[in-house]
Order: C-alpha cells, then structure tokens, then sequence
C-alpha cells in the first residue's frame, strides 16, 4: 500500500479520498488523552469509594461505607439534637410559661404549624383564617375565651355551644324583629331580646357568655357567616345550634383532642400557636 501514496513522508493510513483528502495516524491531542484517563480512574474511584456493583445476594458495600440513608440519619440526628433543647423543656411547663419565654414559643410556633396543618386546618383553615361554620382562630374575637388556659381546654377538651332553637317558641315576625337587631349590632335594643331570655346566654349586654361560648352579638363578627347575614341570623334564632330536638340546627362540635388523639405536649404547643394566631387574651 505504501508503494503507491502519492504522500510518503507523512504517517497516514493510506486511505485517501479526492486526491488529497488523507486519514492521518496521529496521537490524539494531549487535552483529550487526559480527559479520556481521568473520566476511566473516576469510575474505579468512584464505584470503590461508594456502593456500587451488584452481587449475587448483596451489592458492593464502597470502601468508606457511605449510604444516603445513613447520611439521612445523620442530619436527622442533627436536628432532633437542636429540638431537644427546647422539646426537653416542654412537658414540665404550662402553656402559659412557654407562652413568656420568647427563645421557646418562638420554637414552638414553628414546630405547632405544622401539627396545626395536620389537625385542625381541616376546619379552621390554613392559619386559622376559617372556613364557613368554623369560627375563625386569627382574630382576637372569642366565643370561649383567648387567655391560655381557656385555648388549652378548649382544645383538650372540645367544645360544642348550644343555642336552643326558638322557631316554635317565636312567630317569624318576632324573628325578624330579632334578626334586624342583631344585624344592626344593637339586640338589647328590642325588647324581645330581654322578653324572650336570650339575655340569658348572650349577656343582659348582648355581648355573649364565654363560658357558654355564645356569640357577641353586637361586634358584626358572625360565627355562621354567610353571604346573606341576614337570614343566617334568622336560620339560628330558628334552629338554634347543636339542639337535638330540631332536625335542622346547626352543627357546631369542636371535637376532643386530649386523651388519645394529642400529647400534652403538642395541645400546649398548638395553644401557643392559636394564642400567637389571633390577639390571644
Ligand atoms: C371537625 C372540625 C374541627 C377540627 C378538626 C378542629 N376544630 Fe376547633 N372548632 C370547631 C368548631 C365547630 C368550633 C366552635 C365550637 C362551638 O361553636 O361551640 C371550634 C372552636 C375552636 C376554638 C374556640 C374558638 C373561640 O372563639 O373560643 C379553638 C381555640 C379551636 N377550635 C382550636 C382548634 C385547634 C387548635 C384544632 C386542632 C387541634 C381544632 N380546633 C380542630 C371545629 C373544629
Ligand atoms: C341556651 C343558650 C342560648 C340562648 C337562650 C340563646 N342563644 Fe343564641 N347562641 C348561643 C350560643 C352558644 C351560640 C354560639 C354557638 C356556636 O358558635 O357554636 C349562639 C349563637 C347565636 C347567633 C349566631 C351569631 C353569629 O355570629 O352567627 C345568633 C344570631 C343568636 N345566637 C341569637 C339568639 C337570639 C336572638 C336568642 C333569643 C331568642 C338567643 N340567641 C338565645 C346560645 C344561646
């Protein structure tokens, strides 16, 4: 083949095409040689380093026993260090004492939102902001009360007002009569407010009982809120809520998280949160 290249002196593989257009036979460039070794002693380091081949029954451990699992627990291991400081603490405070320690109810703020998220947004929405027929948690209207202690039980505890459902006992006039008055915000302004004992539950001031959990009826705040507020109104002097002997009440149960369904720990922690969440009182 060399016989016949019309280019002797130059180390070519004889093929040529077009005349002149020749395979040459030299090295590739240094820059590309050292780059094609190190990407081959990359592998080798790399499946020796971490775990890598598969075996029959197992796989190759890595020489320095990495695992993402392992470094996993680690981190977590980490942290839990970091809340320990604080969690430990917890179980020997009452809500209120963590409330008056700023480092802890810091922390608890951000470990409760959380909890918050998996056990009460259902009904009281993402941060409490509320859903129809859920009282909202953040503002500082209460219908239990907002000093730590009542939230404590409140949650503990649960709650479930009742109001006694007035539509036999009052003609639909007097419960328009009622109705325009609290819409107004001024019930004790109509007698039958006093006449009819809803006195008896809402306050000779109108302004609810917070052991009874009764509406204010004077804020224009409204427990069942509704487009038309009105005939909401109306809907509960009818109905009453939670009044058994009325098919059509309303329901309105804040159901028990003491006991089984939440330490102790995480209802003082989650008081926080509802007393931070709206002016806690
Ligand atoms: C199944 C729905 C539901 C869930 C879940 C729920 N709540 Fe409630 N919550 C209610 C209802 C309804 C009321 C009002 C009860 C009433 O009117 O008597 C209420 C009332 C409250 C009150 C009293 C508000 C006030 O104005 O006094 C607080 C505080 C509260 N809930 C906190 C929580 C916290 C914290 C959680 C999560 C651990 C939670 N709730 C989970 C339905 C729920
Ligand atoms: C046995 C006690 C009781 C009596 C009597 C009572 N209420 Fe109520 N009322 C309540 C409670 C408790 C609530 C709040 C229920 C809840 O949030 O779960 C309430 C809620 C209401 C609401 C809803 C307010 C809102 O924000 O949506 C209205 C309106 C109302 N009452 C009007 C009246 C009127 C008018 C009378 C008299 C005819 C009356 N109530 C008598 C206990 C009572």
């Amino acid at each position: 083949m060399s016989d016949n290249n019309p280019f002797p002196n130059e180390s070519n593989t004889g093929h040529i095409w077009d005349d002149n257009l020749r395979e040459l036979t030299n090295d590739p460039p240094s820059w590309w040689r050292i780059g094609f070794h190190l990407s081959w002693i990359l592998v080798v380091v790399y499946t020796l380093w971490y775990p890598s081949w598969p075996l029959l029954e197992t796989h190759f451990k890595g020489l320095t026993g990495w695992t993402s699992i392992g470094e996993y627990e680690a981190d977590l291991k980490a942290i839990e260090q970091v809340r320990a400081k604080y969690e430990d603490k917890l179980p020997g405070m009452s809500a209120a004492a963590i409330l008056a320690d700023d480092e802890l109810s810091n922390y608890v703020l951000r470990s409760a939102k959380v909890l918050f998220g998996d056990n009460c947004a259902a009904c009281h929405g993402t941060g409490g902001a509320g859903n129809p027929d859920y009282p909202v948690l953040a503002d500082d209207d209460w219908l239990y009360g907002g000093d730590i202690n009542t939230i404590v039980q409140t949650i503990t505890n649960g709650r479930k007002g009742v109001m006694t459902a007035h539509g036999k006992s009052l003609s639909s006039a007097e419960i328009d009569k009622l109705a325009e008055a609290i819409h107004n915000g001024k019930p004790t302004q109509e007698p039958l407010y006093m006449a009819k004992a809803c006195f008896a539950c809402h306050g000779a001031d109108g302004k609810g009982m917070a052991p009874l959990g009764s509406a204010n009826l004077t804020d224009a705040i409204w427990r069942f809120e509704e487009e038309d507020q009105l005939a909401s109104i109306k809907y509960t002097i009818a109905h009453g809520v939670n009044d058994a002997s009325d098919p059509n009440t309303r329901n309105a149960e804040m159901p028990k998280f003491g006991g089984t369904k939440l330490s102790e720990t995480d209802i003082k922690k989650l008081a926080v949160y509802v007393y931070k969440l709206g002016g806690g009182q």
